[in-house]
């Protein structure tokens, strides 16, 4: 879709409340560049700073960044530990301009398995950007939409368990409650870097009406005006939720 005028980040109209972002293809960029795969992983940070700018001037009230699935622990020790080492300096550098912006941020995952010192530069960020109005930032961080859903059904179960819930009351919006993401919209719209077609175990609950959008753009490379054509495509679809039409 080419655009009239670039300046412009959307067209008039709605825009998404909640856009989330596989974050993915910096081990192919820095092998372009005949580069380390860290290296890849750190200029991502720069697309991540890219994406919030562009998500506060475009207007969204909710960015959602996959950084590190569960399954990226069975990556080599030196690339996980480079890339524990990045999210500490992340939540350690950006915080505070964060902070300015208006970005509240969240992080949310298996915190327990991440090292002491990242935790506590990401509870830090976590806490010193309470608050911010402009836009919500989720980190999804040792995130696996697999075992978001199977700690919802436990706790459900236990609920039960103890007599404090009935099993009829169960409905979708219960379980939405239950997740890591309860409170907060379902994505409506999916951007996945690298031109790949798929969503490595992603939001798998909250994704079921998202609409997808898959660009080739190596995630290091992404830009607001990235952001601002998929919010473009995003006004141009017709979605229906399974009805014939949707107002
Ligand atoms: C995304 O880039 C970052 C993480 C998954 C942590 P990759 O590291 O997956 O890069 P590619 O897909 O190998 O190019
Ligand atoms: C998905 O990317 C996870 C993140 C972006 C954090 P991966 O690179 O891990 O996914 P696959 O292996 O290509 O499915
Ligand atoms: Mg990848």
């Amino acid at each position: 879709m080419e655009d009239e005028n670039p300046s412009l980040p959307v067209r008039d109209g709605s825009v998404p409340r909640h856009v989330a972002i596989i974050m993915d293809g910096n081990g192919r960029w820095a092998a372009e560049r005949g580069l380390p795969r860290y290296a890849g992983h750190y200029e991502g940070m720069r697309s991540v700073r890219e994406a919030v700018e562009g998500a506060i001037d475009a207007g969204l009230e909710i960015l959602t960044l996959f950084a590190f699935s569960t399954e990226n622990w069975a990556r080599p020790e030196d690339e996980v530990l480079a890339l524990m080492a990045l999210l500490k300096v992340y939540s350690e550098k950006e915080r505070e301009e964060l902070r300015q912006k208006g970005v509240e941020v969240h992080v949310l995952g298996d915190l327990t398995r991440i090292d002491d010192s990242t935790r506590e530069a990401v509870e830090l960020m976590k806490s010193r950007t309470q608050g911010g109005s402009k836009l919500r930032m989720n980190l999804m961080v040792s995130y696996s939409g697999r075992s978001d859903i199977i700690e919802a059904a436990r706790e459900l179960a236990r609920r039960v368990g103890r007599g404090d819930l009935d099993p009829e009351e169960i409905d979708a919006p219960a379980f939405a409650e239950t997740l890591s993401t309860r409170g907060l919209p379902d994505p409506d719209l999916l951007i996945r870097t690298s031109g790949e077609f798929r969503i490595s175990n992603f939001m798998l609950w909250e994704l079921a009406y998202a609409e997808i959008h898959v660009t080739p753009v190596l995630w290091p490379d992404f830009t607001r005006d990235d952001l601002f054509q998929a919010l473009r495509e995003f006004q141009l679809r017709n979605r229906r939720f399974g009805r014939i039409s949707f107002c």
